[in-house]
């Protein structure tokens, strides 16, 4: 299990256990995180599970694909440098402490 904390739109902090391999989205839905929307269910079609990475450990992250970079142009909120969609992140233990942002839309 990775410890990970997700900062939900309204600014309330939930730590969840992610299990190794389950993607930061798949985890933040099975737990009732508020603010991602996941219309494809994780197929990296849809860009509603936009979140921010902490910037300080966004180098730790395997890099976006090309088709993660091309759906982040269509991101509703705010890209930033630390944009990820979080169906293409998957836990490990390396990530353990993550500290991930949700933005105030999806849609
Ligand atoms: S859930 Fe659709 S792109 Fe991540």
């Amino acid at each position: 299990m990775v410890a990970i904390t997700y900062v939900e739109p309204s600014g309330s902090k939930v730590e969840i256990n992610v299990k190794e391999g389950w993607n930061l989205m798949q985890a933040a839905v099975a737990n009732g995180v508020e603010g991602i929307v996941a219309e494809c269910g994780g197929s990296c079609v849809c860009a509603t599970c936009h979140v921010y990475i902490d910037p300080e450990r966004l180098a730790e992250l395997p890099p976006p694909s090309e088709d993660e970079l091309e759906l982040l142009e269509d991101v509703k909120a705010e890209r930033k440098p630390n944009s990820r969609l979080s169906c293409q992140v998957k836990a490990n233990e390396s990530l353990l402490g993550l500290i991930v942002t949700i933005p105030e839309c999806q849609t």
